[in-house]
């Protein structure tokens, strides 16, 4: 569905929530807002995204000789213009029948990522065997997503949410709940929803969350999931890229992992997370054992891990060497899988078990995303934890 239609349905279906000023949502909310007019003044000025975003740079890498911001945008726009949706060739699935659906299922990658074709969230959930194998298809494949969902308005998707989780705030928990100016996101407010993150992206404002990370895990019970539904998809571009947080342990050798099996490590958010001034950290374990399914995680991303913590009195050049193994882990193409966006797309990631960046290349196309983040209901697994078993302990593996 293109932006127009879904503004016309807002202006006519009462069930919709929100009065969001979708064709322009950076102005309508935020023309007072300092980080808004800072960053609208390269704008006003013709000068294009740094490069120092991934947004800046890809945009420079597709247009290498063009400066000013308006010939630069024109070149890209000009690439994208003629970009049709189509399909080509054939896509694996799994057929599946479920409580009278058909549904087929899209694996992304081998290990992580499946998509769930014929299902209707508002309609065919109410059957709860099908919650059930949703659960257990999400905790297997760590992140499921859904198409052709754009009839869900911001109440179903809380709806929606509702049948996996608890509907945290906009960052998980209410223990510390951001108030930064530094953060574009949080300035939009959905009225009645307020858990709910509009992420807009657009040629003034280039915005996206681009950087492996879990959501939120600067706080001290980190949430356990997040739900992002599409409005507004870019021609091409903007997928979410998500990593599996299982292969990311197994691929540490055996001398880190012995090294850091108990060793915890400090998360310390941005300045965009922080509240009343203060910035938000937790410390967690580096090995995190998942609730659900017993299985071990490296629950490190460097998005928001600077050290290990002050008690393991670890030095600097180790730390180093470390948390440097740990990062070549991050992102590997063999542990991640791409999402691609269309209006109505969703997608449901596991926290606790995978990693996701945006992926910041779509400059000066715009992106409309919804996330809401759901709680664990089972209040005594929300603080990560390590409890190696017989299985899963290091001191039984092998290279
Ligand atoms: C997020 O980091 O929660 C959003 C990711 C995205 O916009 O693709």
């Amino acid at each position: 569905m293109a932006v127009s239609q879904f503004n016309d349905q807002l202006g006519q279906d009462s069930n919709f929530a929100t009065t969001i000023d979708m064709k322009s949502p950076l102005e309508s909310q935020l023309t007072d807002n300092p980080l808004y007019l800072k960053i609208k003044e390269r704008s006003d000025a013709d000068k294009p995204p740094s490069r120092s975003s991934p947004l800046g740079a890809v945009a420079h890498a597709r247009a290498p000789a063009t400066e000013s911001r308006a010939e630069l945008m024109q070149y890209i726009r000009d690439q994208d213009k003629d970009l049709e949706v189509g399909y080509f060739g054939a896509i694996r699935y799994k057929p599946v029948s479920l409580g009278g659906l058909d549904l087929k299922l899209e694996p992304l990658h081998p290990s992580i990522g499946t998509i769930v074709h014929g299902i209707d969230l508002n309609k065919d959930l109410e059957n709860p065997k099908v919650v059930d194998f949703l659960r257990a298809l999400w905790l297997e494949r760590r992140v499921i997503g859904f198409r052709n969902q754009d009839h869900l308005t911001r109440d179903d998707m809380v709806k929606f949410a509702k049948r996996f989780g608890e509907v945290g705030e906009q960052f998980g928990e209410r223990e510390h709940r951001p108030n930064s100016p530094h953060d574009i996101n949080q300035q939009i407010k959905v009225p009645g929803i307020p858990n709910m993150l509009v992420l807009p992206s657009d040629e003034i404002v280039p915005n996206a969350a681009s950087g492996w990370h879990c959501d939120a895990t600067w706080q001290p019970k980190p949430p356990m999931g997040s739900i992002l539904m599409c409005r507004e998809a870019p021609p091409i571009g903007g997928d979410t890229c998500f990593c599996d947080c299982y292969a990311m342990w197994e691929g540490l050798s055996l001398e880190v992992k012995k090294r850091v099996e108990f060793l915890r490590a400090v998360h310390v958010g941005s300045v965009g997370h922080q509240m009343d001034g203060k910035t938000p950290s937790a410390v967690h374990p580096v090995a995190r054992t998942h609730p659900e399914t017993g299985r071990t995680t490296l629950y490190v991303q460097q998005g928001f891990v600077k050290k290990f913590a002050d008690e393991h009195d670890i030095p600097t050049e180790e730390q180093r060497k470390l948390l440097h193994s740990m990062k070549m882990q991050e992102g590997r193409p063999e542990y991640t899988c791409r999402f691609q966006w269309e209006p109505g797309s969703i997608a449901m990631w596991d926290n606790r078990a995978v990693l996701h960046t945006a992926s910041g290349d779509f400059w000066p196309h715009r992106r409309l995303m919804e996330r809401l983040t759901i709680l664990d209901y089972e209040r005594e697994r929300r603080v990560p934890y390590y409890a190696p078993n017989q299985h899963s302990s290091v001191a039984n593996s092998q290279n």
